[in-house]
């Protein structure tokens, strides 16, 4: 799916079902940072038009992920508790955020991105496919079909904006190294746990 390297194995859906408060809190801090990340990538690279439109559309539509889940918890009585650290995002950003040109800092950072959606998308899917409740299950399939479609504008702008640099080869390498990192992943109550 995607292109990603390794699968999640569904069980990790069974562990999330034990305990929906912490996967709901998790995520909701997840759709902050996938906003906050779009809203970084504006600020830093604002001569391009096109990429601000869309990325000022894309951090809305992350913001109202946010609502949603917060929603959730507050119908089911949670409690949104406080932000939770992403050890796979903070790991993948070690290996794809080194230096190099403006032009490939972009490149760089909307790789990143393109990847947290499609791991983000393929999570969501295994989710919608085995968890019991119902209402979970349909509400992680249409986010399921919201984050593909940030994952094709980010991977469309690393195009659109890597001239001259092997864009797709950048991908094929971060997609092997996302497949080593998730490796330690899939035991944790979390969206990328
Ligand atoms: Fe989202
Ligand atoms: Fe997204």
């Amino acid at each position: 799916m995607l292109g990603l390297k390794l699968a999640t194995d569904p069980r990790w859906a069974n562990l999330v079902e034990s305990n929906i408060e912490e996967i709901l809190t998790d995520h909701a801090w997840c759709e902050q940072k996938a906003a906050t990340n779009a809203i970084t990538i504006i600020s830093l690279n604002s001569e391009h038009e096109d990429l601000v439109t869309d990325l000022l559309a894309l951090a809305q539509e992350e913001l109202e992920h946010f609502q949603m889940v917060h929603e959730i918890i507050k119908k089911r009585g949670y409690k949104l508790g406080r932000e939770r650290k992403d050890s796979y995002v903070n790991e993948l950003f070690k290996v794809q955020m080194k230096g190099g040109s403006r032009q490939q800092a972009l490149v760089n950072r909307l790789l990143f991105s393109a990847m947290i959606e499609a791991r983000s998308c393929e999570r969501f899917k295994v989710l919608s496919d085995n968890i019991k409740d119902e209402e979970l299950s349909t509400f992680y399939r249409e986010l399921m079909i919201s984050e593909a479609g940030h994952y094709k504008t980010f991977l469309g702008f690393a195009r659109k904006y890597g001239e001259g640099i092997d864009v797709d080869k950048q991908w094929k390498n971060l997609l092997e190294k996302e497949g080593e990192i998730i490796k330690n992943y899939g035991k944790s109550e979390s969206i990328h746990g």
